[in-house]
This record gives C-alpha cells, sequence and structure tokens, in this order.
C-alpha cells in the first residue's frame, strides 16, 4: 500500500472519482455538500492498490479539520483509511496544530477511536447522516488524551 500526499489541482480526477463512488453513489450524499469549494485549500492524502491505482482518498484542512475520508469498498478493512488518517494526522503535526478534529459519522466512531480520537458533545445530522464531533490532541510525546 502506498500513501502520497498531494494538491487538489494535482489530483482532482482520481479525487473526485473515489468520492462520486463512494460518497455520492454509495450514501447518496448531494453533490453540493461533498464538493464545499474547500478542496483547494486542503491537503490531500491517495491511497494506491497494487497496480498504483487510487483506491482511497482524504483531505487536511489548514485549521486542522480531517474529512472525507473515503476507501472504494472492495479495499476496506485492509488498512487504507488508517493508513491515510495516520498520514494527515502526521501532517498537521507537522504544520505545528495542538489538534486535530472531525466529523464521524456514528458507523465510523469505531475507525476513529482506535486512532485516539475522543467524541465530544451530541450527535448531529450532515447530509442526513449523523455525526459526532471528534478531536485529538498531537502532544509533543504522541500524546492521544
Ligand atoms: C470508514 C473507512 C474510511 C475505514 O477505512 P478502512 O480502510 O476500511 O479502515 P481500516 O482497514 O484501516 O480499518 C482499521 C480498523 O478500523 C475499524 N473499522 C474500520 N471500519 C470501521 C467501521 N465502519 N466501523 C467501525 N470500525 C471500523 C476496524 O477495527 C478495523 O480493523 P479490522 O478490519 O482489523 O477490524 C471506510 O470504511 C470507508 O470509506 N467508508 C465509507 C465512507 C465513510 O464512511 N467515511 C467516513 C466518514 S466519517
Amino acid at each position: 500500500m502506498t500513501i502520497l500526499l498531494t494538491s487538489f489541482s494535482e489530483a482532482e480526477s482520481e479525487i473526485c472519482t473515489i468520492r462520486n463512488i463512494v460518497f455520492g453513489e454509495e450514501q447518496n450524499v448531494p453533490p453540493e455538500v461533498d464538493w464545499d469549494g474547500k478542496d483547494e485549500k486542503c491537503l490531500h492524502a491517495l491511497v494506491l492498490g497494487e497496480k498504483g491505482e487510487v483506491v482511497a482518498t482524504g483531505r487536511l484542512a489548514p485549521e486542522g479539520k480531517i474529512g472525507r475520508l473515503a476507501v472504494l469498498r472492495t479495499h476496506r478493512r485492509r488498512g487504507a483509511g488508517t493508513g491515510m488518517l495516520r498520514a494527515l494526522v502526521e501532517a498537521a503535526r507537522g504544520w505545528g496544530l495542538g489538534q486535530v478534529f472531525l466529523h464521524a459519522q456514528t458507523q465510523a466512531l469505531g475507525f476513529y477511536e482506535q486512532e485516539g480520537f475522543r467524541v465530544r458533545g451530541e450527535s448531529f445530522h450532515e447530509a442526513g447522516i449523523e455525526h459526532y464531533y471528534m478531536y485529538r490532541h498531537l502532544g509533543d510525546n504522541g500524546d492521544r488524551a
């Protein structure tokens, strides 16, 4: 598994392909919600499969918000999501941020919890899907508290 960090302009077509399949077709997220105009300002992660094809994508916004993690169904539960998440967390640490945060779909809470993210507050709805706010502190010693 290869993980790349890139810009939206470098990888727009691959990012669009994955997100349209996972969020658009699979989860019925309206395109105007997914394509929120913030991608140009984000750092993007791509995961490449065995043949060099893009199988997953995710992004990190300048303020430390991680989002749009999407792994093709055929490539799930093989570590792609965790690999991307770790790469984006390390990028945020490299930027000197003290914390990263995200809006987690309820079905994915366990995925983020095992990487040290904690829930804060009550659930809310986004794109018709139940979410929780989650955060992780980035201490100098890798603190996950
Ligand atoms: C959520 C998602 C990004 C996880 O990616 P992934 O590559 O399948 O995750 P990993 O293989 O790194 O999973 C590592 C561990 O996280 C946990 N995990 C993975 N997906 C999970 C889920 N949906 N719910 C709970 N735990 C999950 C498991 O413990 C898993 O380990 P295991 O396979 O040994 O049991 C992927 O399922 C996905 O793209 N889903 C559709 C889009 C989506 O829901 N995005 C997140 C929006 S907040």
